[in-house]
């Protein structure tokens, strides 16, 4: 369906962005429930091949090895009642690639770009159908420029560590409250200034600070953006 301003021809994805801990992961799930659309956490995929890549002893920097193991990389995302889990394979890696060390080697191994490539082709490639809640970095910049709904989350960075912090603790993952602070500001700086595809806002998403909302609050004006611009679609095409 076209936009009835601009006249291009529009996704029906809904783009969510933004640094680590802003609550989008939670967020993107849940209005992806509501809508009925497939949830894409496009930060697994990066985690993914991180792991990938650790495993097979290789340094982040590219090179043929790095490009041969892409070439054969076989990562699926299983979508169930309990969530999505993530193969390489047939390994079920969902909670090694949550770990702490593979948060810092995702950030590292994302400023390449082959796995850029590898990731935004895949994740390009589910999204098309439509019907998707993409969350990510690059969502409604690089992969999904032609998203119908954009929309980027910030938050206060100690915050947002709490939030991770208490995430890991749900997930059985054992972390120091400020070293979780050290990651995420390392990888925000680190996302934001990286020269491919950096952590940014897109010039047509709407920007939501999350420091003092709650995830239903957040859920509840996404939903309602939503909502709202689909009747308008409807009468104007009635
Ligand atoms: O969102 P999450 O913390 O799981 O992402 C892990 C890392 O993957 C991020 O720090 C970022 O460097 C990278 N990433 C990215 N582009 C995306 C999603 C994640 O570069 N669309």
């Amino acid at each position: 369906m076209k936009d009835s301003i601009s006249g291009k021809k529009l996704l029906d994805v809904v783009t969510i962005d933004g640094p680590g801990g802003s609550g989008k992961s939670t967020v993107a799930r849940e209005v992806a429930v509501r809508l009925g659309y497939t949830f894409l956490d496009t930060g697994a995929m990066y985690r993914a091949v991180a792991y990938a890549a650790m495993r097979s002893g290789l340094p982040v920097v590219e090179s043929r090895v790095l490009a041969q193991l892409l070439k054969t990389l076989d990562i699926r995302m299983m979508y169930a009642k309990k969530g999505m889990s993530i193969f390489i394979g047939q390994e079920d890696v969902t909670t090694r690639i949550r770990q702490p060390d593979i948060s810092r080697l995702s950030s590292d191994f994302s400023t390449l770009k082959s796995v850029r490539a590898f990731c935004a082709k895949r994740q390009r490639r589910i999204g098309i159908a439509g019907n998707v809640v993409a969350e990510g970095r690059d969502m409604g910049t690089v992969v999904f420029p032609d998203a119908r709904w954009k929309f980027f989350l910030t938050a206060d960075p100690r915050e947002r560590a709490e939030r991770r912090w208490r995430e890991d603790r749900e997930r059985g993952i054992k972390s120091n409250l400020n070293d979780v602070y050290r990651n995420l500001v390392g990888r925000d700086h680190q996302d934001a200034h990286r020269s491919i595809s950096p952590l940014q806002p897109a010039p047509d998403a709407q920007l939501i600070d999350t420091t003092h909302l709650s995830v239903s609050q957040v859920v509840e004006f996404i939903i309602g953006d939503i909502r709202t611009d689909q009747e308008k679609i409807f009468f104007e095409n009635a």
